[in-house]
């Protein structure tokens, strides 16, 4: 067994030997969780971010507040969906995941290569956010969709692009929450539409590190997805790895 530590840990302060792009850092205890053999670092370097996200978006007081899920195959279903936007995004599939492992239904967005890996993630019904007439698409299913819609997770949030779109859905559906991974965002809503900010990092999700992440890891209840992509080994390839970053999401949107 190796150990996989949170990506940023000194967030609350604690100094540089916390600090991320480094060739070892220092975690605390209750931000750390053991990852199996079959998984790699490189593997699991893709979750630590994006499990937070996933987890304050679902269950924090900030985020949706649905219950915690643990780490089963077969867990109870709650009777619930949410729309997952942007659900091939890192944050998206691991939002996938946990909700599963919780017993929540979902229903996502993606492009269409990527409709097989959103699928394997756990979501229910997959949607070409292409498609100019998507949302007409979306609403369709959230109606027809059994049990309680409880509200969307934007997974990218931008304005145009996701946010326009998740509102008009929500709108069409008789309100709900909406989540959002951009925080600080300024947005006019109407009351039927209850705003979470999403922020990662979050005490809550310790006990996650601590009793869910392995042994979901070890059941099979968690992938690391997306794959992640290498560009090379040591500090001399930061710059190319953060081009290549800012190359993906944002440049797709139009910057964040
Ligand atoms: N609030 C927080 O604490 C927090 C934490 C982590 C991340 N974030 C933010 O969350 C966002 C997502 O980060 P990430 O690392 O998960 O992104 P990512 O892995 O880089 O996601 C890239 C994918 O997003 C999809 N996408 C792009 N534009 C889209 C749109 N308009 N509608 C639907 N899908 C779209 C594309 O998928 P297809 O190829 O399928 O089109 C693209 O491949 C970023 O803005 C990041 O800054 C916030």
């Amino acid at each position: 067994m190796s150990f996989l530590s949170r990506f940023v840990t000194d967030m609350f302060g604690g100094g540089p030997k916390y600090g991320a792009l480094q060739q070892f850092t220092v975690a605390k205890e209750n931000k750390v969780a053991k990852i199996p053999d079959h998984t790699s670092f490189a593997e699991a370097s893709v979750l630590p971010t994006c499990f937070n996200t996933a987890l304050v978006a679902l269950c924090g007081e900030a985020g949706i507040g649905f219950s915690l899920p643990g780490p089963s195959l077969n867990p109870k279903q709650l009777g619930k969906t949410i729309l997952v936007w942007g659900a091939s995004s890192s944050v998206g599939l691991e939002t996938l995941q946990v909700a599963r492992a919780a017993g929540i239904t979902t229903i996502a967005t993606a492009s269409p290569h990527n409709f097989e890996v959103v699928k394997s993630a756990g979501a229910s019904q997959v949607f070409d956010y292409h498609n100019p007439f998507v949302a007409d698409s979306l609403v369709r299913a959230i109606r027809s969709v059994e049990g309680h819609f409880v509200g969307v997770f934007d997974c990218i949030s931008d304005e145009e692009r996701s946010l326009s779109h998740c509102i008009s859905v929500l709108k069409d559906v008789g309100g709900g929450k909406l989540a959002t991974v951009k925080p600080d965002k300024k947005l006019e809503l109407p009351g039927n539409i209850e705003l979470c900010r999403v922020f990662a990092f979050n005490d809550l999700v310790d006990p996650f590190w601590r009793d869910f992440l392995t042994p979901a890891l070890d059941n099979g209840t968690l992938k690391c997805l997306p794959q992640p992509r290498v560009v090379g080994e040591g500090l001399g390839w930061v710059q190319e790895a953060l081009d290549t970053l800012e190359k993906g999401l944002l440049a797709e949107v139009g910057g964040s």
